[in-house]
């Protein structure tokens, strides 16, 4: 019997780019949900998709010389194919082009404009084009900067479309006082409500003139709509909200989740409810804000180098290693850092050592005292309470856990089954008992024991790790129909006379050091097997903007390199002397794998000469050359050869 629906969300991502192992954790955790929830018997919609419109797909596409819908096509069948290869079990896979999202979108827009909540005026602001966002000057940060992303906004004026957002304000702290859930964490409520809902909301402009990428305004057709406004309503129109046929939305509205990134927590609690109270419908349940993955401090990005992307990963570990990690090592609301070496420490201690471990000492035992057979003897001792309580309360635990998002703490309830029933081990000595004949019936109820604990953890640990469920299910001989979260409640639910047979290790025990390197290598390569397009769509990273006086301190000169040697420690590096008018500087330079040595003599360079001088791996930099770099190749600047060394560069 159904336990009720069940609604669940990822955020729609753009098609602009490759997905990372940041998009993948949004995913991998509505994933893990919507199959728990099946598991536990409710009736999932699981919902995800791509968010194609708007002036930066719109600018992505120009630059790769396509056209946008031809250009989101192809990216939008990379991020299907991604999720087959994760083995991810949505149900929906909406595209903000489908026809009919495009139709019950224009029908939203259309019926606001109509009851008075959308009317035309102009707009003036400062707009991010990464984000899609105009911002008010008190809005902004330091240097004219994006509140959201950082990046300098500009200031933009046109022709639009208003939604009276600010009609709503006082609905919406009333809301967030009545149902909490509507923003988690608590922090991010916190931050809603005191940085943008009780300062005053200004009225949202929902409708563009500067570009064409996007789905018209109906009745006035030179404007399109806002992309947020088109993207948030498609957790609607997924459900055929605005179309003939909208049984769906009657059947699983409201979402019961929307998980998304803390960076777009603000469209999800303000201006999404705020369109559905228009609309007169309800709210989502609940809104989670996850935090990011960083990588080193920064999050994760192509323009700053720190891609770390799934396939190379899961090609080497498998699909359940990346899952159990994701959903274990970050606290889900909280950012974490993601490293190679935290990863495989993860894969070692808690996969090959806990589980792993646990699963194949327990059937070698079974097979090794009883030739594989699982018997009952009711040879019991106290100690056997403990584990069985400890592996039959662990479902309530987890299902709490899950309820509220914290994938993290389910899996550590799961855990501490393992690691107990490990100590059981440990205090049972089963071959010690295999030398006497006499506690041969003690020996095989703890084996029994061992045995009914693992089914439960294979039990437990299915809707994150589904090969590894399936593979030790197998190898304990069970029967497939029983498989069925309700029989991680009883303990004892293993059949007597199951027959257990040994399968390959579940993971194996990696030598960390050889492996980092190996993933290193492994993703790079991977880089370069994709298409230079696909890779190189990001939008560009502006820095903050500088005066003249602050680009005046500096001293740049032209140059001629006199002498290039190796750099006695560091294979990347050429210690180079250089002739600057009477002068000569000695600069180490990170350019070895992209000139020889010889080339570089004669050549004439531009040189930051007043840069601190510094040590690099032991030897005296006094300065630094200028290059254009990207992740391929590197050229360095000159400013020809028509000056004599020393000319200043202004
Ligand atoms: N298109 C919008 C969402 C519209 S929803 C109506 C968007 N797309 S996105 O592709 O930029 O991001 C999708 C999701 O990926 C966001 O939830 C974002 O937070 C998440 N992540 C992207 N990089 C991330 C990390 N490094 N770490 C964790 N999640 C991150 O925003």
């Amino acid at each position: 019997m159904s336990k009720g629906t069940y609604y669940v969300t990822t955020p729609i991502y753009y098609p602009s780019a490759k997905l990372h192992i940041g998009h993948t954790y949004t995913t991998v955790a509505a994933d893990a949900l919507s199959k728990f929830k099946r598991f536990t018997g409710h009736d999932v919609v699981f919902l995800t998709g791509t968010d194609e419109h708007g002036e930066k797909i719109q600018e992505a596409a120009e630059k790769n010389g396509k056209k946008p819908k031809e250009y989101v096509d192809e990216i939008v069948a990379d991020i299907k194919k991604i999720w087959d290869r994760m083995e991810i079990s949505y149900d929906i896979f909406l595209r903000t082009t489908d026809e009919a999202h495009k139709k019950s979108v224009q029908k939203i827009f259309q019926k606001l404009y109509d009851q008075g909540d959308i009317y035309k005026s102009e707009y003036e602001g400062w707009y991010c084009t990464p984000c899609e966002s105009f911002w008010t000057e008190t809005q902004l940060k330091e240097g004219s900067c994006c509140p959201d992303c950082n990046r300098p906004a500009h200031l933009a004026k046109e022709e639009a479309y208003f939604f009276k957002i600010s009609k709503y304000q006082d609905r919406l702290i009333k809301y967030f006082e009545d149902h909490p859930e509507i923003c988690y964490p608590e922090s991010r409520k916190n931050e809603m409500l005191n940085n943008f809902l009780k300062p005053g909301l200004e009225d949202l402009c929902v409708s563009r003139t500067s570009f064409n990428w996007g789905i018209p305004v109906p009745f006035d057709e030179k404007h399109v709509i806002y992309v947020w406004f088109d993207a948030v309503s498609n957790y609607i129109t997924a459900l055929g909200y605005g179309s003939d046929d909208d049984s769906q939305y009657k059947k699983y509205w409201p979402a019961d989740v929307h998980i998304v990134g803390k960076e777009i927590v603000r469209f999800h609690t303000i201006i999404w409810p705020a369109m559905l109270m228009a609309l007169g419908e309800p709210l989502p349940k609940m809104v989670y804000g996850h935090g990011w993955i960083l990588f080193g401090q920064d999050k994760m990005s192509k323009s700053k180098g720190n891609i770390v992307y799934p396939e190379p990963i899961i090609e080497r570990y498998g699909i359940d290693a990346l899952k159990y990690f994701l959903l274990k090592e970050f606290t889900f609301g909280q950012d974490g850092n993601f490293t190679n070496r935290i990863f495989l420490n993860r894969l070692n201690s808690d996969l090959a050592n806990d589980l792993g471990n646990l699963v194949s000492r327990t059937v070698a035992m079974v097979e090794k005292y009883n030739e594989g057979l699982i018997e009952r003897t009711g040879e019991k001792e106290d100690l056997d309470q403990e584990l069985q309580q400890v592996a039959l309360n662990a479902y309530k635990k987890v299902e709490a856990a899950m309820d509220k998002l914290q994938f993290h703490e389910a899996l550590e309830e799961i855990w501490k089954v393992i690691r107990r029933t490990n100590k059981y081990i440990d205090e049972t000595t089963p071959w010690i008992l295999g030398k006497d004949v006499d506690k041969k019936a003690r020996l095989n109820e703890v084996l029994y024991n061992l045995v009914d604990s693992i089914r439960i953890i294979a039990i437990l640990i299915k809707p994150f790790m589904e090969h590894t469920s399936n593979k030790i299910w197998t190898q304990l001989g069970l029967d497939e129909n029983t498989m069925i979260w309700e029989n991680s409640q009883t303990f004892g639910k293993t059949p007597e006379g199951t027959k257990v047979a040994k399968g390959e290790g579940l993971f194996q025990r990696l030598d960390i050091e050889k492996e980092i390197k190996v993933i290193e290598e492994e993703n790079e390569v991977y880089l370069e097997s994709l298409n230079p397009n696909e890779a190189k769509v990001e939008v560009m990273e502006h820095k903050e903007e500088i005066t003249i006086d602050d680009f005046s301190k500096l001293e740049l000169r032209t140059a001629k390199v006199l002498k290039a040697e190796k750099h006695p420690k560091a294979d990347r590096l050429y210690v180079l002397q250089l002739e600057v008018g009477n002068e000569t500087r000695q600069v180490v330079s990170g350019i070895a794998q992209h000139y020889t040595l010889e080339e570089l003599v004669g050549k004439q360079v531009i040189l930051v000469m007043n840069l601190k001088p510094v040590k690099l791996r032991g030897v005296e930099s006094q300065g630094m050359i200028l290059a254009a770099a990207n992740d391929e190749k590197l050229v360095l600047a000159t400013a020809g050869d028509e000056m004599p060394t020393g000319t200043l560069i202004s």
